[in-house]
């Protein structure tokens, strides 16, 4: 089966690599430069597959310069952002200020901020309308954990937690949703692709139900958890995996570059 093209369902496969608390501003600088040279020496068309870096809060306006200034096709995002607007919540960071950096993309709900700062669906549904009220487009992650899974079955927790988080969502909102199994993430025990296009199938019908038809079909339902260069078209060949949201093979220009250029790899 080909890997989908840029024109299959209109959904233009996203390759997002989330750094999380790694690279400062300069580390981060050097790599957005290495990273896109490498694309350009492999003649990457940015038309077909849109790549996005989400660095530490503190390098996106280094990223965002040198995005600029040297007018590269990269997209960047933050991994987070708060539910208010302004005022007194110290080492807050508002959705303007990240609108302010032209930030394109805001992570919401990964599974590390759910459990390591106690984020429940209804602060992630809060972070979503967030993002969306000042133009960020949401990645909101789901994601079920090994004992999610024996007890409730594969998609029950991913479904729960992305109908949370759209309660209230206008119909037609743009959204990007990552399915990332918490037992996966880091673990080098990606999911099956046919796990995640099972999980992703239900995911859809949410979206569908929750923002209306159009959007089921035009958003982007990314796979997460493990995912390096030699998995990646193993996802990107299923019809409702439209991406990857990458943690620690994102850290790796090479690695990142090469998982981006899915579509080049032999065999597909
Ligand atoms: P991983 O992380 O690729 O290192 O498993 C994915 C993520 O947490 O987004």
């Amino acid at each position: 089966m080909a890997v989908k093209t840029g024109s299959a369902g209109g959904r233009v496969p996203f390759i997002a690599g989330n750094w999380k608390m790694n690279l400062d501003h300069l580390q981060s600088i050097a790599f957005v430069q290495k990273l896109a040279w490498s694309l350009k020496d492999a003649r990457f068309d940015f038309s077909e597959v849109e790549v996005a870096v989400f660095p530490p809060f503190t390098d996106l306006r280094s990223v965002q310069t040198l995005i600029a200034a040297d007018k590269l096709q990269l997209k960047y995002g933050a991994q987070d952002l708060s539910t208010h607007d302004s005022g007194a919540y110290t080492g807050e960071i508002s959705g303007a200020f990240l609108k302010a950096l032209d930030c394109e993309y805001v992570i919401i709900g990964h599974s590390e901020r759910r459990t390591l700062h106690n984020e429940t669906d209804g602060v992630v549904a809060a972070k979503v309308a967030a993002a969306l009220k000042h133009g960020l487009v949401p990645v909101i992650c789901v994601g079920e954990t090994a004992d999610d899974l024996a007890e409730h079955g594969p998609s029950a927790v991913p479904v729960a937690q992305l109908t949370a988080a759209l309660a209230g969502v206008a119909q037609g909102a743009n959204v990007v949703v990552a399915y990332e199994p918490v037992w996966a993430i880091g673990s080098g025990q990606a999911a099956t692709p046919e796990q995640a296009e099972q999980v992703a199938v239900a995911l859809r019908a949410v979206v569908s139900s929750a923002l209306g038809d159009e959007a089921g079909a035009a958003t982007r339902i990314l796979y997460g958890g493990s995912v390096n260069s030699s998995n990646i078209a193993g996802f990107l060949r299923q019809p409702n995996v439209d991406g990857a949201l990458v943690g620690g093979a994102s850290l790796d220009v090479a690695e990142f570059s090469s998982i981006s250029r899915f579509k080049s790899h032999v065999g597909i």
